[in-house]
């Protein structure tokens, strides 16, 4: 019999250290030039030496309230089967206080060599943590070589493997490689690497009470930066589109999905069915790989064939709040997610890493050839997987007090 194991979700390490601090609204960090004395101002013309005059950024936090992200009520649909999914390691739970110093580590900009820009600069939360552009930009002006993938419930991608082509091995490695990307932040090895931002966060007089109330000690290091913002983004679970308000009621039957959704169009239920029937029982296929109800990628899923002669092996984030967007796939090639159907439906291309689940039993690329009712259907199906909730969850917005004049 199998032994429940507790959901690391469920950890009860709750940070101890919250009394100490009373009265605590507003922190206002010090820059990092202490000497005030000294009026030089760096040397433009040095890129290796990072700028020293860092904004004074007002961080709006209660350190009385710890935020809560690891006691929230997930829906039923959420269940024993979907938690096991869950990526987090034995060693980094999430926890309200660890997540909470990602949250203000994720919109600082100054984890950026020259702070300007922030994780959220390309992971904005009104686009569901990615970014309506198909190239993003980076601190120098310059542009990102892939389109920024949305991270909600990326904590339920098995096989935790990351970015679009799966090259970082888990979240916790993945989250310190923006920092140091020569287009993204900037901190490349030339500029000081992960040890030039540890030297400058702790400047900022915040920083060490954060890590105290996460780690238990207030040194800041390059473990608990990693630590800390992947265990925010892990804490972007999306459990409140309309979808999910149907599917719960509605429990699984026998095993497979259900034939509508309660409070859905004729037309979205149409798209349900269309994404959740294999093709040889005249659906699309669409859950064989983008599973219900997380819609985070099947591990063992191979290429999708957008291609020919494809040898790269791709991701998807979780297709919850896709419709938002306006550019899909990892190069972000097209604009409307009615484009995207329509390349399932006649335009995968055959080659080496494209998925069996995408071709006909004789090996060539799958031919859907779905009417145009059916292709409008699945868009309107993939819209209803759009979690207002996660875009206005104050526990995921911007902590730092607007500056003036930006
Ligand atoms: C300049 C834009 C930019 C910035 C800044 C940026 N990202 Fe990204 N992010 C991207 C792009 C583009 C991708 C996809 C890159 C790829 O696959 O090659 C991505 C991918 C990711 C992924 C992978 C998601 C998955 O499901 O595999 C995570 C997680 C992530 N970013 C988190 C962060 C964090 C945390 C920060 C801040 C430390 C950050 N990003 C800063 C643009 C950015
Ligand atoms: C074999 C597995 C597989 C099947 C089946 C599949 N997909 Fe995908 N899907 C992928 C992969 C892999 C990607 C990412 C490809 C890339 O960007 O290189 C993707 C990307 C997407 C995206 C874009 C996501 C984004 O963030 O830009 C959408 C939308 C999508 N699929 C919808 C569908 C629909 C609708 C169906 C059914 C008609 C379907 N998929 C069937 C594997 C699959």
């Amino acid at each position: 019999m199998s032994i429940e194991r507790p959901s690391p979700h469920r950890s009860d390490a709750r940070p101890s250290a919250i009394v100490v601090f009373t009265l605590t609204l507003l922190l206002t960090s010090a820059t990092a030039c202490s000497d005030a004395e000294s009026p030089l101002e760096p040397n433009d013309d040095d890129a290796v030496t990072p700028p020293t005059n860092l904004p004074n950024l007002i961080l709006r936090l209660d350190l009385n309230s710890v935020t809560d992200y690891t006691a929230v009520a997930w829906p039923a649909h959420y269940d024993q089967n979907v938690r096991a999914r869950d990526n987090a390691p034995n060693d980094n739970p999430v926890t309200n206080a660890g997540a909470e110093l990602g949250r203000v580590l994720f919109y600082d900009p100054r984890l950026s060599v020259n702070s300007t820009i922030s994780c959220a600069s390309c992971h904005a939360q009104s686009v569901g943590f990615g970014d309506d552009r198909r190239f993003s930009v980076g601190f120098e002006g310059g542009e990102t070589g892939a389109h920024s993938m949305r991270l909600g419930n990326a904590n339920f991608y098995e096989g935790d493997e990351m970015f679009w082509d799966r090259r970082a091995d888990d979240l916790e490695e993945q989250v310190v490689l923006p920092i140091q990307d020569g287009v993204e932040m900037g901190f490349t090895p030339a500029a000081g690497g992960l040890g030039a931002v540890v030297a400058r966060l702790e400047t900022i007089d915040y920083y060490p009470v954060l890590f105290q109330r996460a780690f238990g000690s207030s040194q800041v290091t390059e473990q608990g930066l990693s630590r800390a913002l992947a265990q925010f983004v892990r804490a972007m679970v999306s459990t409140d589109s309309r979808f999910d308000r149907a599917f719960a009621q509605v429990p699984m039957q026998g095993g497979g999905p259900p034939t509508g959704l309660p409070g859905f169009t004729a037309e979205e239920n149409l798209g349900f069915r269309l994404f959740t029937r294999p093709p040889n029982q005249g659906g699309a296929g669409c859950d064989a790989c983008h599973r219900l109800p997380t819609f985070a990628l099947d591990p063992n899923s191979r290429s999708n064939g957008l291609d020919e002669g494809e040898t790269r092996i791709f991701k998807s984030p979780s297709l919850k709040n896709v419709a938002v967007g306006s550019a899909f796939m990892h190069d972000g090639r097209f604009r409307t997610l009615r484009e995207v159907v329509d390349f399932y439906d006649g335009g995968i291309q055959p080659g080496p890493a494209l998925d069996r689940r995408l071709t006909e039993p004789g090996g060539q690329p799958m031919r859907l050839g779905l009417s145009a009712a059916e292709r409008d259907a699945l868009v309107a199906f993939l819209e209803t997987l759009t979690d207002e909730s996660l875009a206005a969850d104050d526990r995921f917005s911007d902590p730092f007090v607007p500056q003036p004049g930006g």
